[in-house]
């Protein structure tokens, strides 16, 4: 029996490099051999943009199309939407009673997003809604509705992870062995720093490259990306583990990668040139999942049945799990005894 795999992504924005070489390629190689489900986490993304739902629906939308471009095959992975699954929503609400409020706000990753919350909006008590601090219930019914045994996280989703296995272990004890506890599964590729030279790629810092961008938009911001500060000459000697432009050659594997390294460190090669060079290698490493892009862009009708048919696929395999979970928690009423 192939093992199976759940992962999920919130539809916030579109992928950039870091997720491709954090996530997505781990992704392109668990396609082949596990029973995998790869979610587009729009209930909870709502937990955090419940004021724009329009941001929302047109990431789903964006995100469908960039993890299709990216590579994911839908007939290799059960690629569905969260909202079409019901059974989720049940199982959260089943799962709330397994989780103190206690344990809630103890949960790292919760404690820093209320941090980074207060930070922005001030009065902790009001901006933190009982969605928000219960997402990581709602997660791991997200995990368990397909019995998710292996789960490809970053680092910093760790603490979800660890609770829910905590409901799991619970839900079984008071139930009756039910469920799976999951474990997770780190990718090997670390953070993918940010062009600003930033430990980490990010949308809100906007130093960012994404899939979707554009010939011009690949100019602009490499031209703009941090080298050695020290390097002042065109001919200068400089130092490569200090510049971005570097960095990214490395990122997308430029065959020329060792000259590039001593033409930098022996000051033969001027910034200008070696972005330049970048920038047509980090084109011809888009270009052909801006093609698919741009295909599917052209044939939205086929991304929207593409994720009917994941989450058709998704929801039959929750449907058998609340089946039994409601049946461990006498709330089958298949007869009245
Ligand atoms: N919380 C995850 C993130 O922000 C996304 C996610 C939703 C997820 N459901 C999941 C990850 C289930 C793993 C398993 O990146």
């Amino acid at each position: 029996m192939k093992k199976t795999i759940l992962t999920g992504i919130r539809p916030t924005g579109n992928l950039h490099l870091g997720h491709y070489f954090g996530a997505c390629q781990n992704w392109l190689k668990l396609q082949e051999d596990y029973d995998f489900y790869l979610e587009i986490a729009d209930v909870q993304a709502l937990t955090d943009n419940f004021d724009h739902p329009e941001k929302v629906r047109k990431n789903v939308k964006e995100i469908t199309i960039d993890i299709l471009s990216a590579g994911i095959d839908p007939n290799k992975v059960h690629l569905f939407l969260q909202s079409k699954i019901p059974e989720i929503a049940e199982l959260t609400v089943f799962y709330s009673n397994l989780v103190t409020i206690a344990r809630l706000y103890r949960n790292p990753t919760v404690k820093t997003e209320i941090a980074q919350k207060k930070a922005l909006f001030g009065n902790e008590g009001e901006s933190v809604t009982y969605g928000f601090v219960g997402y990581p219930v709602s997660q791991a019914a997200d995990i368990t509705a397909f019995r998710g045994e292996w789960i490809p996280v970053g680092e910093d989703q760790l603490p979800l992870i660890e609770q829910c296995r905590e409901i799991v272990r619970k839900f079984n004890h008071i139930y009756g062995k039910t469920l799976l506890e999951p474990e997770p599964l780190l990718s090997e590729t670390p953070r993918i720093k940010g062009l600003d030279g930033s430990e980490k790629m990010g949308k809100s810092l906007g130093n960012a490259i994404y899939l979707s961008d554009d010939e011009k938009t690949i100019h602009d911001k490499i031209m703009n990306a941090i080298t050695d500060p020290n390097k002042i000459k065109k001919d200068d000697p400089a130092n490569p583990d200090i510049c971005m432009v570097y960095y990214y050659h490395k990122l997308i594997k430029n065959e020329n990668i060792h000259t590039v390294c001593e033409e930098c460190k022996n000051g033969t090669r001027g910034c200008v040139q070696c972005k330049k060079e970048l920038i047509e290698k980090m084109n011809e490493f888009l270009e052909p999942i801006r093609e698919k892009r741009s295909y599917y862009l052209e044939h939205s009708e086929e991304v929207k049945e593409i994720l009917e048919k994941g989450s058709k696929e998704a929801r039959e395999k929750a449907k058998e799990v609340v089946k039994e979970v409601k049946e461990k928690m006498q709330i089958d009423y298949e007869n009245f005894d």
